[in-house]
């Protein structure tokens, strides 16, 4: 059976009380709907709609990269009145799944045994167990325990309000069926809308099979509506994230400290430090260590890799047993080959450094091409910028760049040469020979340090120092 999802994401989200619509209230910095999306796509759908009213423009814009296809609903009539503007598209034999832009925790397990009922001819909706019941649907059952109705908590009697199976409002259904059932929606009730929850009558009066399906984590079905809610789910989100790094084999100090925004891959035996923040794609290899208050956004870090304390690595690929930081920054564009060490207060940008080169302290590489072996002594830089255009520097294999040197490139290190501490090199320096721009080193004889002057004495130099030359 073919498969239509249907994301509702129309509604303004008041409780926000944000220019933001509700559905791009970021969760782990995307949008909550960019949460569901993903979900959705793991499915494999025929075709992924999303139903956009309030705050329109901005979340087609938010959401432009993913294949989802648009359907507005100009006014928000409700839930029902909502997946009726799109099943005008979607084929009768096609089977139908609605999931919420503001439940954003939904696990596929639950929406893939909605689906396989609904693929067998069933109304399937998604039911919790939960204490705190206050806004929800309550799942209304007969006396042989088969589900009858959902009873929304505005529209309920006291009775019902006791009842603690809800409804989740993520349901699926055959298309033929789901579209008889909402043509019979009516609004005849507390809040005038068209309840996407009515069907569920609907469908037992024609004698379909209605089947609940009892969610067993609660968490995947929460709903976000204000913005504790919201922090609550981030918190859920980031426990959930950390589990699945540590049953995939890392070691994290404390799982309530760190942040995952994004896909990360661990291998085994990886440990991660308190307050790390992976964002992206980000792949840490078997054995990597991650020091305290590291930032690592889509890059790869090779197995054996460690990364102290601090250092930040952005868009980079990092090979095996590499040593970074403490206080490093590697910047986009950055390939570090095996065996590369980058210290402290060392800054690299969009350059290649070969295997086993180090740069230990305070420099910065940038646009280089570093050959394997190279040593980058202290407090040397690639001058790489003339204020207009970015140029290259390349450094030969096992060359060795004495403390404080000036790169000014474009300019090419040969292999194996070495360049005197405190140099600044304009020229190719060739290879296997000493190249060095350095002033002579003298002694002055007799000088004398400088006296304490007072204040006057010290105007007076002040004045003759400053005084413009006579024209
Ligand atoms: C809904 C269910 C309720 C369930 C609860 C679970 C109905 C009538 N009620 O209530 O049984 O327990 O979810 O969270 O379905 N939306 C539109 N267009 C509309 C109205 C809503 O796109 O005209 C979207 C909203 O943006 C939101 C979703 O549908 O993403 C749910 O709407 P909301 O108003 O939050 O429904 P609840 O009152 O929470
Ligand atoms: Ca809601």
């Amino acid at each position: 059976m073919q498969l239509s999802v249907v994301i509702l994401a129309a509604g303004q989200g008041k409780r926000m009380h944000s220019d933001l619509p509700k559905v791009l209230q970021p969760l782990a910095g995307q949008p909550l709907l960019q949460h569901v999306v993903r979900t959705a796509r793991a499915l494999e759908p025929a075709h992924i709609y999303v139903v956009y009213g309030h705050g329109g423009a901005q979340v087609q814009a938010a959401l432009s990269h993913e294949p989802v296809e648009w359907i507005l609903q100009a006014d928000q009539l409700g839930t029902g009145h909502a997946v009726m503007q799109a099943m005008c598209v979607i084929p009768d034999d096609h089977t139908v799944l609605v999931l919420y832009g503001d439940v954003p925790l939904i696990r596929t397990p639950s929406l893939t045994k909605l689906v396989s009922l609904a693929d067998e001819g069933a109304l399937a909706v998604l039911s919790v167990d939960l204490e705190d019941a206050a806004g929800y649907g309550r799942i209304i059952r007969n006396a042989e325990g088969r589900i009858r109705a959902i009873v929304e908590h505005k529209d309920a009697s006291p009775e019902e309000l006791q009842i603690r199976e809800l409804n989740t409002g993520l349901m699926a259904a055959p298309a033929r069926h789901l579209r008889e059932w909402l043509l019979g929606l009516g609004n005849n009730n507390s809040s005038r809308e068209y309840y996407l929850t009515d069907v569920v009558a609907g469908a037992v009066q024609a004698g379909h099979r209605v089947e609940p399906v009892r969610c067993t984590f609660t968490s995947e079905v929460m709903g976000v509506n204000d913005k504790i809610q919201l922090s609550k789910v981030e918190a859920l989100y980031r426990r959930e994230r950390a589990e699945e790094l540590m049953l995939a084999g890392a070691t994290l100090a404390d799982p309530e400290r760190i942040d995952i925004r994004g896909e990360i891959k661990v291998g085994r035996d990886v440990f991660i430090d308190i307050n790390a923040v992976l964002i992206g794609q980000v792949e840490l290899a078997a054995g990597v260590k991650v020091g305290p208050n590291c930032v690592i956004s889509d890059s790869q870090i090779g197995a054996g890799t460690e990364i102290y304390a601090n250092s930040i690595i952005d868009h980079a690929i990092v090979a095996e047993n590499c040593r970074i930081g403490p206080f490093a920054r590697v910047r986009p564009g950055s390939t570090l080959h095996h065996d590369v060490h980058i210290g402290n207060f060392v800054e690299i940008k969009s350059s290649d450094i070969g295997a086993g080169s180090k740069a230990n302290h305070l420099s910065y590489v940038g646009d280089s091409h570093v050959g394997g072996g190279v040593n980058v002594g202290a407090g040397s830089i690639t001058c790489n910028y003339d204020g207009q255009n970015k140029w290259p520097t390349v450094i030969g294999d096992g060359a060795f760049i004495g403390s404080g040197s000036m790169l000014v490139a474009p300019v090419r290190v040969g292999v194996g040469a070495t360049i005197g501490a405190g140099s600044t090199i304009t020229e190719n320096a060739p290879d296997g020979e000493l190249t060095l721009t350095r002033a002579k080193q003298t002694t002055v004889t007799g000088w004398k340090r400088p006296r304490k002057l007072d204040e006057e004495e010290k105007a007076a130099v002040i004045d003759a120092a400053l005084k413009q030359p006579k024209s």
